[in-house]
């Protein structure tokens, strides 16, 4: 349960603290306002990187190049080509090492490996969330652990 936004931080930095977050593939679940964008800005900005973290609805991908590793962070709402996965180079990506945060994993489903960890996000009162997280994977169970 996170309570607050300060609570999702506070998951974010607990995960930004495993070094497997760095090669991880994580899917985040949840309507539309659940914090999906909120929590990967916070698991970001707790990875080091600095300056504005935005939406990536339109863009659908955002690279993060940061000293050691790199992230990218898709939101696949609009997504509805799967044309798309190979011009826009996603199956390079995914064979890339390094984070990969996927909001509505589930509109390219079909295309996306296995994630290591799945974060689902329900709304609650107020700001309150509901969050369950699941592990699909060795390194999702070591970082669920
Ligand atoms: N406990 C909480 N955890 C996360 N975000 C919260 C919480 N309480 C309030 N919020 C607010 O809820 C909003 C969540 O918006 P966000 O853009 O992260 O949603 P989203 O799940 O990415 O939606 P979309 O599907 O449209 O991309 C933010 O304005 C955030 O500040
Ligand atoms: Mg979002």
């Amino acid at each position: 349960m996170w309570p607050d936004e300060a609570a999702c931080a506070a998951s974010a930095q607990r995960l930004a603290a495993h070094p497997g977050v760095r090669r991880a593939f994580i899917e985040l679940h949840g309507t539309l306002g659940a914090g999906k964008t909120t929590f990967v800005r916070h698991l970001l900005h707790a990875l080091g990187v600095q300056g504005r973290v935005k939406s990536p609805t339109y863009a659908v991908m955002e690279p993060y190049e940061m000293p050691g590793f790199t992230a990218w962070h898709f939101d696949f709402y609009r997504f509805n080509d799967p044309q798309e996965w190979e011009d826009a180079g996603f199956r390079d990506v995914f064979a890339t090492p390094g984070l990969k945060l996927a909001e509505w994993p589930e509109k390219a489903s079909d295309l996306l490996p296995t994630p290591d960890l799945r974060i689902a996000i329900a709304l609650g009162e107020g700001d309150r969330r509901h969050v369950s997280l699941a592990a699909l994977t060795p390194l999702g169970r070591e970082l669920l652990s």
